[in-house]
């Protein structure tokens, strides 16, 4: 899973960041939306509340969709293109963000960067091992970052985790765990006239952890994988496929197109990945059977655990004997970002992560800080779909 072509973080962090500091503190970061539908939204919005930061255009091949949004967020004089080469030729633009559909941030995102502009991509970055290495490589050449929009990263118990795992609360980290457990079929799977959106077209054709970024994201910084571990290599298991053809079949009737189809994806995916320095992370994919949200979050180092599903917490030395303890015991380790923009951030997306994650990408632009998620991340974090995939093909052979 190495995909950087050579160039280490700081290479590219004078590269970008070499001049001008001073005058990036006070610069004006004039931002394009590619892709606005349901997150690219959220980008308006959350945009719409920074400092510094302008919407100064939007890019999407249905146009209704940018209206939709503006009406919804009463915005207006924000040009809307077809085109992304158009907008980037005829506006003045710093920073392109994508919220495509999930195959399709790949080309937006290095036509951006070919542009000289940098790119904040959701996620995944690239569903593709060749385009994770052609993410890297672009971002490389042309010195744009290609920054992904992992919001799980910010938020405030995955933070706070981040912050006692830095001061060695857990002793030397051992093992993560993380699911992207969500059953979602009725809103990203099937339209309500019986039609597959795309999201169900990539699970009737992939099998494997198809959206492993919410949940390694956290885990990754957890473990400092790409700042002083790194991936090593994978296994991957999918079971069985039941949840669309038993929703298709209730909405739908037995007789229908989509009842009678065969679905590639596994209703439940579990993937095991080793790092180079002899951790282990465990991550599931459980997006078709009936259950409640549930991202699970799990740290564990020599000196104690989190369990996120449970939000508990036990520290050796520190808990009494064998017991859990809440996090509440633990607020000294609020993590800075959150100490200080929680009342900003309220009532934004994911409980204030979507706007804290986009202060902190735009305050590293202003002040010449490494972004927290780069393009190696990008990569690395994306590149476990398609890995998982031929893991999968392979009854779970390793895969590097
Ligand atoms: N960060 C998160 O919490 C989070 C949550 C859900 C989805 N996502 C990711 O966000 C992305 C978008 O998901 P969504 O649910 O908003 O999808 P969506 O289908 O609602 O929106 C996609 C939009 O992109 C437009 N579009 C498609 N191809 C285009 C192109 N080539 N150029 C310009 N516009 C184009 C479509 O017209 C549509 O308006 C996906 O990759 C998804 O995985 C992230």
């Amino acid at each position: 899973m190495r995909t950087s072509a050579g160039s280490s973080c700081s290479d590219l962090n004078v590269q970008l960041f070499g001049e001008s500091r001073l005058s990036d503190m006070a610069r004006h970061w004039r931002f394009a939306i590619v892709g606005v539908g349901v997150v690219g939204e959220w980008h308006v919005r959350v945009l719409s509340r920074m400092e510094n930061a302008t919407l100064a255009a939007v890019c999407d091949v249905n146009p209704a969709q940018p209206a939709k949004a503006f009406e919804k967020n009463k915005i207006t004089g924000v040009p809307v293109y077809t085109d992304i080469h158009e907008m980037l030729r005829k506006e003045q633009i710093d920073v392109v963000t994508v919220a495509t559909p999930s195959g399709d941030h790949f080309t937006p995102a290095t036509v951006a960067m070919e542009a000289g502009k940098h790119t904040f991509t959701e996620v995944p970055a690239a569903t593709t091992v060749e385009g994770c290495h052609r993410l890297v490589g672009t971002s490389e050449r042309t010195g744009r970052h290609c920054v992904i929009m992992e919001n799980c990263c910010y938020f405030r118990n995955a933070m706070m985790v981040l912050n006692m795992v830095r001061h060695g609360l857990f002793g030397e980290m051992l093992h993560g765990e993380a699911g992207y457990q969500h059953y979602r079929i009725a809103q990203n799977v099937f339209d309500d006239h019986g039609n597959l959106l795309w999201c169900g077209e990539e699970e009737a054709r992939r099998n494997g952890n198809l959206y492993p970024t919410h949940a390694v994201g956290p885990v990754g910084q957890w473990l400092n994988i790409n700042r002083g571990d790194r991936f090593d290599y994978l296994v991957s298991v999918s079971g069985k496929s039941r949840g669309l053809n038993l929703y298709a079949a209730e909405h739908f009737g037995p007789d229908h197109p989509l009842t009678r189809r065969e679905y590639a994806l596994g209703d439940i995916n579990t993937t095991l990945i080793k790092t180079v320095n002899g951790c282990t992370i465990t991550l599931y994919h459980d997006t078709q059977a009936p259950r409640p949200y549930d991202l699970i979050y799990r740290a564990q180092g020599t000196k104690g655990l989190y369990m996120g599903t449970l939000d508990k917490i036990f520290i050796q030395g520190r808990s009494k004997g064998d017991t859990w303890e809440t996090l509440e015991g633990y607020s000294e380790f609020e993590h800075p970002l959150w100490k200080a923009l929680a009342t900003r951030a309220e009532g934004t997306g994911h409980g204030g992560a979507d706007f804290i994650m986009l202060q902190r990408l735009i305050r590293c632009f202003q002040t010449g800080t490494y972004p927290d998620m780069d393009v190696y991340d990008a990569a690395d974090w994306s590149v476990i779909a398609p890995l998982s995939e031929q893991s999968v093909a392979q009854r779970g052979r390793s895969v590097d």
